[in-house]
C-alpha cells in the first residue's frame, strides 16, 4: 500500500514512521510519501490561503495550489519525502508476531483503478472501523490536510475526476487541521493489513469488529494491589472464557455506548445478561 499525505506541516506526519507503521514500512508493505503543499504555491510569499468569498472569519485554502498538488500526487510524478522506519526491527521478533501470519499487502479491489482521496474535515461522514477495514484493501491512498477554514470546495469536486473522494470526520470536535486525523485514520487502516498486526485474532476481537466494545483485559500478577483477576480466566475452559468475554463486552457496551446495541444480533442469553446488568 502507498500512502501520500499533502500538508503544510510535513513534520506533523513523523509519527507514521514509528511502531507498527514503521514495521510495515520496513517490511516493504507500506510506503509513505509526505508532500509540502507550499511546493505548489506560485507567488513569492508561497501563500496557500486567502479570505473567504462572502466574508467571515478565517482563511480558505486556494484551489490553484491544491489542484496541481493533487494532480501530481495522483499521477505519481512526485515522490515527496519518503518516510523511513524509525526502528530497525526486522530481525527481531515482536511480542505480537505469530507464526504463520505472513505480512502482505492486500490485493487491490475491483474498483480501485483510481486512487482513494481522503479529505479529513469535521464536516465529513464519520470514519468507522468498517471504513478502516474496507480501505485496508486499497493500493494507493492520498490524504489532503486542510487547515484554517478548510479547502475551496471546488478542489474536492474537481478531484473526483482523478480520485474516489471521501470527506471524513474522526469525531464531533474541531481540530486545527487534518494532520492528526490522518494519523488516526492511517493507523486504523494499516494495522488491518495482514501481518502488520502479527496476531490476526487480535483484530478480529477488536472493539467494534462485532459491533460491541471490548471488555477488560488482564495479565500477571494474579493479585495486584489487592485486586484479583476474575477467576474464570484461569479455568482453562475456553467456552466459559469466551462467554465471560462476551458478557463483559455486552455490559460495557450497555453502560457506555447503549446505542451500539441496536445494531447487534443478540441471542436470548445475551439479552438475559443485559437485563441482569440494568
Ligand atoms: N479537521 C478538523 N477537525 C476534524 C475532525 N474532527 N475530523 C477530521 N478532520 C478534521
Amino acid at each position: 500500500m502507498r500512502l501520500d499525505v499533502v500538508t503544510i506541516f510535513p513534520e506533523y506526519l513523523d509519527p507514521l514512521r514509528h511502531a507498527l507503521l514503521g514495521k510495515a514500512i520496513e517490511q516493504g508493505i507500506l510506503t509513505v510519501g509526505v508532500h509540502d503543499l507550499r511546493g505548489w504555491a506560485t507567488d513569492v510569499h508561497k501563500s496557500v490561503d486567502d479570505s473567504p468569498y462572502g466574508g467571515g472569519p478565517g482563511m480558505v485554502m486556494k484551489p490553484e495550489v491544491w489542484g496541481p498538488a493533487l494532480d501530481d500526487v495522483a499521477a505519481g510524478t512526485t515522490e515527496g519525502q519518503v518516510l523511513e522506519s524509525s526502528l530497525p526491527h526486522l530481525d527481531k521478533p515482536r511480542h505480537d508476531d505469530v507464526e504463520g501470519v505472513t505480512a502482505r499487502a492486500y490485493d487491490a479491489g475491483e474498483d480501485s483503478d483510481l486512487p482513494l482521496l481522503i479529505v479529513p474535515t469535521p464536516a465529513g461522514k464519520p470514519f468507522t472501523q468498517a471504513d478502516a477495514q474496507a480501505w485496508s484493501n486499497e493500493e494507493h491512498i492520498v490524504f489532503a490536510c486542510g487547515r484554517y477554514e478548510g479547502i475551496d470546495q471546488r478542489v474536492v469536486d474537481d478531484a473526483a475526476q482523478r480520485y474516489r473522494v471521501r470527506e471524513v470526520s474522526i469525531g464531533d470536535y474541531v481540530l486545527i487541521g487534518g494532520e492528526v486525523a490522518v494519523l488516526v485514520i492511517a493507523e486504523a487502516i494499516v494495522r488491518l493489513i495482514p501481518g502488520v498486526l502479527g496476531n490476526r485474532r487480535s483484530h478480529e476481537e477488536d472493539s467494534f469488529s462485532d459491533g460491541l466494545l471490548e471488555g477488560p483485559s488482564y495479565t500477571k500478577p494474579r493479585v495486584w494491589r489487592g485486586l484479583e483477576v476474575p477467576p474464570v480466566l484461569f479455568s482453562g475452559n475456553h467456552a466459559l472464557v469466551d462467554r465471560w468475554r462476551r458478557d463483559q463486552a455486552l455490559l460495557r457496551t450497555q453502560a457506555v455506548r447503549p446505542e451500539l446495541l441496536n445494531h447487534v444480533a443478540l441471542t436470548p442469553q445475551d439479552q438475559a445478561v443485559l437485563d441482569s446488568g440494568r
